[in-house]
């Protein structure tokens, strides 16, 4: 985190800004010296028509550009920064500002002012947007490396202009970041430093810090609640798995009861169906994506107080191989009395999943999403930046999608398939685990629907956007924390 980091909304009129980098947005096609920006212009010696005319900048989404202003000026650097055609996607305000705190680190700004349009004549969510966008973008993650930072260079201060009075929506954007930058941290962090037991410590954080109420059911109790196809998988593990309930009531009557699953594998080798070469088993310490996001939208949702209660839950272990594995074909019972002919080892996280659902639906929420980094094909079907969203529940499925659109995080709605459940029929038990390898990623949520009953339940497999190998936008390579804001927009009831 970017700790030093002031950002702070200021009245100074654009003028009369001084300090190291000052940014100026335009949508595209609309780069015009206009009013005050003809004024500033005048004032700079032409120094902004001159980058325009240079760089041919025409204000495209993500581009930027930035000179030096003559020396004795009370500015030293000017950026230009695009945000596209003026669609009104908030997105690209967090995006346009990560663009520019990129640039004036590297420009070795210490203070930043920002001007930018107003979004759809939303101060509130224009500011809020624009911290998300600088403090996403500046998060760095150095836990691994032994020198503790690599360019000591910091942003001090970063004013946002023409947006008076916005201190709530930056307040609102930090305590939205703390809870994305934690889930990146623990999708980032290696199999040997985020354990299920590590997970639990979290979750305990969590809970002492934002007074939530904490249940640890350890494997004994587990046990007790008949949980066995979560404790198949675990069964292989070293390390004991935790089953984590972690809840958040307002103070008045809560306007809504919510329930918030995610899949917490914190290592996936396969077990012994293992994944071979080439399948990409080294960068299975992102297998909890889900719970991390849960645990990331918890924290946030700690300090934003919203009055809806919250229940977020994971089954945490590993899924590993040794003398007690299960065995391919042996048979698992959940918590629900059904049956599991485990044919695929591989397809651990449903098997989580369910007892974790039906944990879900007896505690009488208004409705449960679970978040799983759950298949290959679901990345193959939608790619690396889009989740596939399925729902029993047009109205839940609906406000996910809005909630979605708000926090800048995408998603695809896919067909819940009644047919495609017939390819998971077993002989022997109630189903199987796997279905036939096309339509993978759809057999795998009409499998969880076998785990909630009545209640209106979504799924999310982020499997794709859990992880990014590039720099894109506001996220750095690595762990995006995807999900997290989805989450809080849809708590928060933005949809
Ligand atoms: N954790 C994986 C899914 C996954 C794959 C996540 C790639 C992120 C990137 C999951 O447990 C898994 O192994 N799924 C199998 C299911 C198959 C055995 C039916 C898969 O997708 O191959
Ligand atoms: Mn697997
Ligand atoms: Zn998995």
């Amino acid at each position: 985190m970017n700790r030093g980091m002031i950002i702070r909304v200021t009245d100074t009129p654009l003028l009369d800004w001084t300090g190291d980098g000052l940014a100026i947005g335009f949508f595209e096609d609309a780069v015009e010296l206009t009013g005050d920006l003809a004024t500033l212009d005048q004032k700079l010696a032409g120094v902004l028509q001159e980058l325009i005319a240079e760089t041919e900048f025409k204000g495209k989404e993500g581009s930027s550009a930035a000179t030096r202003v003559s020396p004795g000026s009370s500015i030293r650097k000017v950026i230009l920064v695009g945000l596209g055609k003026p669609d009104l996607k908030l997105d690209n305000w967090r995006r346009s500002a990560a663009v520019v705190a990129r640039l004036a680190k590297k420009e070795k700004c210490k203070t930043l002012g920002i001007s930018l349009p107003i979004f759809n004549r939303n101060p509130f969510k224009t500011a809020q947007a624009i911290a998300e966008g600088i403090e996403l973008s500046l998060f760095q993650d150095r836990r691994f490396k032994s020198e503790p930072e690599e360019n000591g260079f910091v942003l001090e201060q970063v004013d946002l202009l023409g947006l008076p009075s916005q201190e709530e929506a930056i307040a609102t954007a930090r305590k939205v970041v703390s809870g994305v930058n934690l889930a990146r941290e623990l999708v980032a962090a290696p199999a040997n430093a985020v354990t299920p037991i590590t997970m639990a410590q979290k979750a305990q954080e969590i809970a002492s810090e934002y007074g939530m109420e904490l249940e640890i059911l350890e494997r004994e109790e587990c046990v007790q609640q008949g949980m066995g196809a979560f404790l198949g998988v675990a069964q292989a593990s070293d390390l004991p798995p935790k089953f984590i309930h972690l809840t958040y009531k307002p103070e008045g009557t809560p306007k809504r009861k919510l329930a918030i699953v995610g899949k917490g594998i914190t290592f996936d080798s396969g077990g012994l169906n293992i994944k071979g070469a080439g399948s990409g088993i080294e960068t299975m310490k992102m297998d909890m994506g889900g719970a991390a996001a849960t645990l990331g939208a918890a924290k946030a949702i700690g300090q934003l107080q919203p009055d809806v209660e919250v229940h977020f839950i994971s089954a945490v272990t590993e899924n590993m191989i040794s003398g007690h594995a299960i065995h391919p074909g042996d048979i698992l019972t959940a918590s629900n009395g059904k049956t599991i002919e485990v044919n695929n080892t591989d397809a651990e996280g449903r098997l989580t999943l369910a007892d974790a659902l039906v944990f879900a639906e007896k505690l009488g929420v208004d409705a449960i999403v679970d978040l799983a980094t759950l298949t290959g094909a679901c990345v193959v079907a939608l790619g690396d930046e889009i989740a596939g969203l399925w729902s029993t529940d047009d109205a839940v499925a609906n406000e996910l999608a809005q909630s979605a659109a708000i926090a800048g995080e995408k998603l695809w709605r896919m067909p819940m398939e009644e047919k495609y459940f017939e390819g998971m029929k077993s002989q022997i038990a109630d189903m199987k685990n796997t279905g036939p390898r096309p339509g993978g990623a759809i057999s795998a949520a009409m499998f969880l629907k076998q785990f909630v009953k009545e209640t209106p339940w979504a799924h999310l497999d982020i499997a794709g956007p859990v992880w990014t190998e590039k720099e894109n936008g506001y996220n750095s390579s690595g762990a995006t924390g995807y999900g997290v804001r989805t989450l809080v927009s849809w708590v928060l009831g933005e949809s």
